[in-house]
C-alpha cells in the first residue's frame, strides 16, 4: 500500500515521529512526477472524460518548445521520475511533441519519459520519430472498448481508424524487437459498466496477444467538473463512487497546464486551485512556495476549503 505524507520537523510529539518514519514519507522538496499538458485538444471525446464538457470554456494554445526547454532544464538532476506529456489533451495532436521529449532525453535522461495516448493518430513516421529514436520510453495507450459498439459509444472514436493506427504501432514494435526489449507499454482502460463485459477479451488481445501490460483504472468524477448528469453516467460506476480523501497526487506530481500554470492535481482542468506560473517562478519556488505548501497542509489535515476539486472527488475504488 502506499504509503501517506507528513512535513518533516511538525511532529508535536515522539508517537507521532515515530509513526512518521515507519508508516509515512515526508513531502519531496521537488515533484517525483511533472504532468505537461503540451498543447490544448483532443480528437476524442471520451464520456468518462471532462474534455469533451469543458473544452469550449477553455483557453486555447500550446506551450512553446523554449517554455517547454526551461521547465525540462531545471528538472535536471532533480529526481524526477517520471514526465507525462498529456493533461486533458491528446499530445498526438502537438506539431512540436518530438522535440518536447527530445528536450527531457536531453537534460533528463534518466525519467520516464511517458506517451500517454489514445493511439488514433500514430502515422509510421510519429512512431519512428517518437519511438524509434528512443525518446519516449514508457507509453500507456488508452483504449475502452473491445467492439466498435463499446470503443465508438465511450471514446467517439472511428473504431476501424484508431485499430489501424494502433496497428502501426504495434507492428512497428514487432519489427523492432531491440527497441521493444527497452519500451514500456500498457494498455489502461477506465473501469466502466459498460465496459466491463469486454475486459476479458481486452486483457487477451493486449496483454496475451502484444505483451504490453494491461491495467484498469479506477474512474474518478474528475473534482466534479464532470457531469455526471450527462451521458457518462450510462457509462460510469456512478453510484459505486465513494469520496477520495486519501489522494497523493499534490504531495508527488507537478500538473501543468499549456499556458505554464501549475494546478493543484490533474483533474482540475477549470484552474480552480493555482499554485502559480513557470513563467514567473521556478519549479521548486512554487512546489515549495508557501501557498502550495499550506494547500498540502490542510489537505494533510482533511480541510478541503481552498481545495474545491478535492472536496467533491470520487472515484470508484
Ligand atoms: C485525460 S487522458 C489524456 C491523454 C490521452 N488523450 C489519453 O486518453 O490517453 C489521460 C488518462 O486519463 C484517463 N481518464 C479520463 N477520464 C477519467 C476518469 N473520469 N477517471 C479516471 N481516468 C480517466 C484516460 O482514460 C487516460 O488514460
Ligand atoms: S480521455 Fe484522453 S482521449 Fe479521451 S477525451 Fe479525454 S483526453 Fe481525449
Amino acid at each position: 500500500m502506499a504509503r501517506w505524507y507528513y512535513y518533516p520537523g511538525e511532529e508535536t510529539n515522539v508517537l507521532e515521529k515515530v509513526r512518521n518514519r515507519i508508516f509515512r514519507k515526508p513531502v519531496p522538496d521537488f515533484p517525483k512526477t511533472v504532468l505537461i499538458e503540451t498543447q490544448f485538444g483532443c480528437n476524442a471525446g471520451c464520456v468518462f472524460c471532462q474534455y469533451p464538457q469543458l473544452k469550449d470554456d477553455l483557453p486555447r494554445g500550446r506551450m512553446t518548445t523554449a517554455t517547454f526547454e526551461k521547465i525540462a532544464k531545471e528538472c535536471a538532476g532533480r529526481g524526477v521520475e517520471r514526465f507525462i506529456l498529456a493533461l486533458d489533451n491528446e499530445p498526438l495532436m502537438d506539431g512540436s511533441i518530438t522535440e518536447k521529449f527530445e528536450a527531457l532525453r536531453k537534460h533528463c535522461p534518466e525519467a520516464k519519459r511517458n506517451l500517454t495516448t489514445n493511439g488514433s493518430l500514430f502515422t509510421q513516421q510519429k512512431v519512428e520519430e517518437l519511438i524509434g529514436s528512443g525518446v519516449v520510453n514508457e507509453v500507456f495507450l488508452s483504449i475502452n472498448g473491445y467492439t466498435k459498439e463499446v470503443y465508438e459509444d465511450l471514446m467517439k472514436l472511428p473504431f476501424e481508424r484508431s485499430m489501424k493506427s494502433l496497428q502501426v504501432f504495434t507492428d512497428y514494435l514487432r519489427a523492432h524487437p531491440d527497441i521493444r526489449k527497452n519500451l514500456d507499454v500498457a494498455v489502461k482502460v477506465v473501469k466502466t459498466r459498460r465496459v466491463a463485459p469486454e475486459i476479458q477479451q481486452m486483457r487477451e488481445k493486449w496483454e496475451k496477444g502484444e505483451g504490453f501490460r494491461f491495467l484498469t483504472l479506477d474512474m474518478d468524477n474528475r473534482g466534479d467538473q464532470l457531469d455526471m448528469g450527462k451521458e457518462s453516467t450510462l457509462a460510469a460506476d456512478q453510484g459505486d463512487m465513494k469520496p477520495n480523501v486519501t489522494c497523493r497526487r499534490p504531495f508527488h506530481t507537478m500538473v501543468l497546464t499549456w499556458e505554464g500554470q501549475a494546478v493543484i492535481c490533474c483533474v482540475d482542468y477549470m484552474r480552480e486551485v493555482k499554485l502559480g506560473n513557470v513563467h514567473e517562478q521556478s519549479v521548486y519556488e512554487i512546489w515549495n512556495g508557501p501557498w502550495a505548501t499550506k494547500l498540502r497542509r490542510e489537505y494533510l489535515n482533511k480541510q478541503f476549503e481552498n481545495l474545491k476539486p478535492c472536496q467533491t472527488c470520487k472515484i470508484n475504488n
